[in-house]
């Protein structure tokens, strides 16, 4: 199979405070800067710290983004935030379509499309995530489940926005329960999530497939070493550069 480069992006989720930011993204870029550009690397903060993640991270290698966005560029919207306005604080990720906010603020399939398309739009990479639910996967529908979750944004965007695009694959059961799906299991959502891509275009073939849920230092080298699984998406362990850092050198 083809080489594509690993990424590591952290998802912070509702986690610092300017103090302890600081020590980590300081801790983070100079361990970046360490491994150097041969992956990608990458952390989702909260939105009040993208101007802190700006400061200190401009000009390392590691990128910053946010962690949701708005599928409107402006307008009466109170409390949303626009792709743009994350743009201008130098952010070039967006992760649109995350299962906490499928789950606690009632996010369709078509509204996580429409977000990608305004992330590609503003010229961030939205970093689409999907996944099935525990009770989902013991049904058997794991993959109709993601599939369709994956068609949604397929659907909406042209084949040159998709291979723009980059696909976090999460079961919820797997996400801060310490219960990582094993590299196997893993691995064959990500091949049938391949070829669903290739049904709509061959090149698309190319579009990373990150996993996320319970990624730690002791299983990403497993996970990272799947023929179709190019990275990870890290919950809980980015909140600790040593973690971070280790799952990084495992890429
Ligand atoms: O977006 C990352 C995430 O949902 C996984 O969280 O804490 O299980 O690594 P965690």
């Amino acid at each position: 199979s083809e080489q594509r480069v690993k990424w590591v992006i952290g998802n912070w989720k509702m986690h610092g405070r300017l103090a302890e930011n600081a020590a980590l993204l300081q801790a983070v870029a100079d361990g970046a800067s360490a491994i150097g550009n041969s992956i990608r690397m990458a952390v989702c903060v909260p939105t009040p710290y993208l101007a802190q993640a700006q400061a200190l991270l401009s000009g390392k290698p590691l990128a910053w983004g946010v962690q949701d966005i708005s599928p409107y560029t402006h307008g009466a919207y109170t409390g949303e935030v626009a792709a743009e306005m994350a743009g201008e604080f130098g952010a070039t990720l967006a992760i649109v379509g995350h299962s906490e906010r499928r789950a606690y603020h009632a996010e369709s399939s078509e509204l996580v499309a429409a977000k990608a398309r305004r992330a590609l739009e503003a010229d961030l990479t939205p970093i689409v995530c999907i996944g099935e639910t525990l009770d989902e996967r013991e049904a058997g529908t794991t993959e109709s489940v993601v599939g369709a979750q994956l068609d949604a944004v397929l659907k909406l965007l042209s084949v040159e926005e998709a291979g723009r695009i980059v696909v976090a694959y999460e079961p919820v059961w797997a996400i801060g329960t310490g219960r990582s799906a094993t590299a196997e299991q893993a691995q064959e959502v990500h091949a049938f999530l391949r070829a669903r891509l290739a049904q709509k275009d061959a090149s698309l073939t190319r579009v990373p497939l990150l996993y996320g849920g319970s990624v730690k230092p002791e299983n990403a080298l497993a996970l990272f070493g799947q023929a179709d699984i190019d990275g990870g998406l890290i919950g809980g362990a980015s909140l600790k550069s040593e973690d971070f850092l280790a799952i990084c050198e495992q890429a």
